[in-house]
């Protein structure tokens, strides 16, 4: 084979881009990697291991056999965009124009990024919580957005007032709010949401909502779409996705709402960046989009089994777990294992024990943040839960301290 030394062509190669040198590859899918190579239990990484719904399975099916296999509207078929509007009105009473509003992309990860590419300008900062979903440090660096974090602090992950009040200022373009919430599984209250309104509204900042765990709540906790509030709805950009809700991550298909002018920048973007996801995909969501409130109530009762069949797992291996009001993770506290950091007890865990989980410092800046934390997630089928618990039952007796 002819390859030349490493330094050699390092050394002769066109120089790559100054962004894509700022940040590393996602630390949650190479935790998936690493988890098929050692043959663990993937605990890390937010995807159901169970079967999505058979009638969004149909309609997929049916739709290519009709014949929908070209290319959609780039802002979104007709009929799935009628479907959001629907959804969106009937979860959140908060009415949309389907024609002017709505964006369909390749997941909420596409929808988020066409978002602030839409929006930013050199200088522009965006203000985002911390620990976060890890998209959202590179969303900030390869839009041009200066990130400005404010902390969640547990055990109940709220924020101060003062801090996030100072976080913010004439450069602010937008705040990013992720409720229900990944990693943490707080879910935002009505009067943290009206703390985030007052300063949207003093700065004239936009707010990014994910709500792609919108239908994850446990406890009585009730998930409050920040559009909804007065004065927020001409300021605010709704993300979210078919990926979760009906367990077909793989799919790829989300949407942007936001008022008419915003989208058509967005709608912009889009077209450039991926045209549209899959056009018969997008058929079989405006099936799942209807489907009735029972559906929701299923998902969530389902999804309240799993996380306290995790809850009770992890507990009894020697976590300190902190509990999840909404979405699909736990995340715990490792200090008592005695590892140097998350990453060391990861990769332990990982190879040694057989369970992979996410290092906490992946969620936050300053990866010493997260050094005592490890999320796991709970989307997963009873034999995965047992797997996971034959394996963790090992951890105990080996590491843990008394
Ligand atoms: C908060 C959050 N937003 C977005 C995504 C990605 O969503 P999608 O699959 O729709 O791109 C995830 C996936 O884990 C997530 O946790």
């Amino acid at each position: 084979m002819n390859s030349a030394p490493r330094e050699t062509t390092l050394a002769t190669s066109p120089k790559l881009s100054d962004k894509a040198a700022l940040f590393t590859e996602s630390v949650i899918r190479e935790m998936t990697r690493l988890a098929l190579h050692h043959g663990a239990v993937n605990l890390s990484q937010g995807f159901p291991d169970f079967p999505a719904p058979e009638e969004i399975k149909r309609a997929a099916k049916e739709a290519i056999d009709r014949d929908i296999n070209q290319y959609a509207i780039t802002w979104g078929a007709k009929t799935f965009r009628d479907a959001i509007a629907y959804k969106f009105e009937s979860s959140q009473g908060l009415a949309v124009d389907p024609e002017r509003e709505i964006t369909v992309c390749c997941g909420s990860t596409e929808a988020m990024m066409a978002s602030m590419l839409a929006i930013i300008n050199p200088g522009d900062e965006v203000v985002v919580f911390e620990p976060f979903y890890e998209n959202y440090g590179p969303d900030a660096i390869l839009s041009g957005a200066t990130p400005r974090f404010v902390k969640l602090r547990p055990p109940d992950w709220s924020f101060d007032r003062k801090e996030l009040a100072a976080a913010f200022g004439p450069n602010t373009k937008a705040i990013i709010v992720n409720t229900p919430n990944n990693p943490t599984g707080k879910v935002f209250e009505r009067a943290e949401l009206e703390e985030i309104r007052e300063l949207c509204t003093k700065w004239n900042a936009f707010a990014i909502t994910d709500e792609i765990y919108e239908h994850m709540l446990y406890d009585g906790a009730q998930h409050i779409s920040l559009a909804t509030l007065d004065g927020m709805r001409e300021r605010t950009i709704t993300v979210n996705a078919l990926s979760k809700t009906y367990s077909v991550t793989g799919w790829r298909i989300g949407w942007a709402i936001a008022p008419p002018d915003v989208t058509a920048a967005i709608r912009k973007v889009h077209d450039f960046l991926t045209v549209g996801p899959a056009a018969p995909l997008q058929e079989a969501g405006a099936v799942a989009l209807r489907f009735p409130k029972e559906y929701y109530e299923g998902l969530a009762k389902d999804y309240l089994v799993r996380r306290d069949r995790l809850l009770a797992i992890l507990g009894a291996a020697g976590f300190d777990c902190m509990e999840p009001r909404g979405a699909y993770y736990i995340m715990t506290d490792i200090s008592r294992f005695g590892f140097p950091d998350d990453v060391a007890f990861a990769k332990y865990l990982v190879k040694e024990i057989g369970v992979a989980a996410v290092p906490g410092s992946s969620f936050y800046r300053n990866p010493v943040d997260g050094r005592t934390h490890l999320r796991f997630t709970f989307c997963k089928r009873e034999k995965t839960f047992q797997a996971a618990a034959e394996r963790l039952a090992k951890l105990k007796p080996a590491v843990a301290q008394s």
